[in-house]
């Protein structure tokens, strides 16, 4: 059986802690898809294809892309491209007991929409305190982001024009 598993996230930028929970899914599951999806309840740092771009590096950088493909989704619901895909398991990096309980509610309802069970991953401690947002900040503030972010991301926020 062909297990396929979902990482969704916005992604703005990725971070080294999801890059630490889509490299332990990928040896989880079969086939994963890292899928960025617009959040309208945020305002956004990187155009989603940009987002995007700078998975697709950072996973190569890696050396962790042999079965994950990286793409968007900003129509209907996750779980209707879960569907569409055949994947039946979403995964989600929980650092802390704030994480799972802002998470159960969404796997409840993913569950009870399509039957699509979510798995939470714990990522390495390091990355605990590490998010997109904190990131985000510091970089709009001009500080040094590169300790929480893959290098490539580190260096196309660094870039000046690049954003
Ligand atoms: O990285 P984020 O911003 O915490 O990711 C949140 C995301 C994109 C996973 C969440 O907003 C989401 O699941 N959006 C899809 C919309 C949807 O299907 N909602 C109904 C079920 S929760």
């Amino acid at each position: 059986m062909n297990r396929i598993a979902v990482v969704p996230g916005s992604f703005d930028p990725v971070t080294l802690g999801h890059l630490d929970v889509i490299e332990r899914a990928a040896g989880i599951f079969d086939e994963l898809h890292v899928l960025v999806v617009h959040n309208p309840d945020k305002s956004a740092l990187l155009p989603v294809a940009q987002r995007v771009a700078l998975i697709e590096k950072s996973i190569a950088d890696a050396g962790i892309g042999g079965n994950i493909k990286v793409t968007s989704w900003s129509v209907g619901l996750l779980v209707d491209y879960c569907t569409d895909v055949g994947a039946t398991v979403l995964v989600k990096g929980v650092r802390s007991q704030v994480d799972v309980a802002y998470e159960t509610p969404m796997a409840i309802v993913n569950r009870n929409l399509a039957g699509v069970e979510t798995v939470f991953l714990l990522p390495d401690p390091a990355h605990a305190h590490v998010s997109s947002s904190l990131v985000r900040q510091v970089a709009a503030l001009g500080g040094d982001v590169s300790p929480y972010v893959p290098r490539a991301v580190a260096e196309f926020l660094q870039t000046p024009n690049a954003r």
